[in-house]
């Protein structure tokens, strides 16, 4: 406890960001601190699992002590510790997992392991501090596009996920067929904003009538064909263009589905999280979207919607809230169900 707040110490390490935060009460950031490694993965086009770890454990005993520093607190006044327990790279998640571990048995505090997505999920309770369940979460990172029915932080639904590819994912493989550093998302974003998003069309898959189902691997194809082939006759290649064409059609399809979403559950309340909610494209296509179904729209800003600890304080507040504490002999999985 600090002046009478309850304070969480979040812990994240599941894919390439070694992080730290404080978090009071479960809504107030005292501090939010990341060590990224995305310029020792970039010279590889993607993230070394192996080098992942090591970088971790060299970065997160002092990612801890300033996320510490900066809140302006001790050891002593940590309530809890959260940490991710998965999904994710499992020797990188085993790093943060140690460590938190370590520090909860040596402070006699407790521990709560959470779902990365669940992290992704709560962190639009950080950005607006008067968000409650009941909502509808649109999820769209590295690993996973989720549309999740939110009922209360214990008490959800995975209405719909991807087939194939991640979003993320497939931003990250269209970026390397167009020759862009990794990761592919931002470059996209950037270049997106250059390019005529009418200039090629790309196929908006729908699976299913009503299914809220997510396919991205042909698009990433439809891509690699389109570039091969302009190429191949010779013809100049526009790359913002394709850019701007192919996150036209990611954001079509989300969107879409989202919408489809709102009206099966009748959520009024929508909420974005996970790197590519990072996308301005994606973001402003949203509020035109909670615009004309006239539902709120909580857009965590983009350092919360990439992989982050804050994030990670903020569920596990709410779990332990509601009771639920893990023990030292909680493990770290790659695959874990949401819920
Ligand atoms: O949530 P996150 O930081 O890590 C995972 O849990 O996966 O998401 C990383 C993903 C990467 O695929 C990255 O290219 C993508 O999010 N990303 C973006 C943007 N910023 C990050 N995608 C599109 N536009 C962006 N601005
Ligand atoms: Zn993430």
């Amino acid at each position: 406890m600090k002046d009478g707040r309850f304070i969480c110490l979040g812990i994240e390490s599941s894919c390439d960001e070694t992080a730290a935060a404080i978090v009071s009460d479960g809504r107030d950031i005292l501090s939010n601190i990341i060590s990224s490694q995305i310029e020792i993965h970039r010279v590889f086009g993607g993230v070394v699992p192996e080098i992942a770890s090591r970088h971790h454990l060299t970065q997160i005993n002092s990612v801890i002590e300033t996320a510490l520093e900066e809140a302006n607190i001790g050891f002593e006044d940590v309530d809890l510790v959260g940490v991710t327990k998965g999904p994710g790279l499992v020797g990188a998640i085993l790093i943060g997992l140690a460590t938190a571990k370590g520090l909860a048995f040596t402070l006699a505090k407790p521990l709560v392991g959470v779902h990365h997505i669940k992290g992704h999920i709560f962190a639009a309770m950080l950005q607006d501090k008067t968000l409650k369940p009941p909502f509808l979460s649109l999820i769209v990172s590295g690993g996973h596009t989720d549309l999740i029915d939110v009922r209360t932080p214990q008490d959800m639904e995975l209405l719909g996920h991807t087939r194939d590819d991640a979003a993320g994912e497939a931003f990250d493989k269209v970026a390397r067929v167009l020759g862009l550093d990794y990761p592919g998302g931002p470059e996209i974003d950037r270049l997106a904003g250059e390019g005529d998003p009418r200039a090629v069309h790309f196929k908006r898959v729908m699976l299913e009538e009503g299914s809220l189902d997510f396919s991205f691997s042909g698009i990433k194809t439809g891509v690699l064909n389109h570039h091969n082939n302009e190429r191949q006759a010779g013809r100049d290649v526009c790359i913002p263009d394709i850019a701007a064409s192919f996150q036209e059609a990611v954001i079509d399809v989300l969107a879409e589905k989202t919408r489809i979403a709102l009206k099966k559950t009748g959520h009024r309340v929508l909420t974005m999280g996970g790197g590519v909610a990072a996308n301005k494209g994606l973001r402003d296509r949203m509020v035109k979207v909670c615009e004309d179904e006239d539902v709120r729209l909580i857009l965590p800003h983009p350092g919360l919607c990439t992989d982050n600890a804050a994030m990670i304080a903020c569920a596990a507040t709410l779990d332990y809230r509601a009771g639920i504490e893990d023990w030292l002999d909680m493990d770290a999985n790659a695959v874990i169900p949401l819920g």
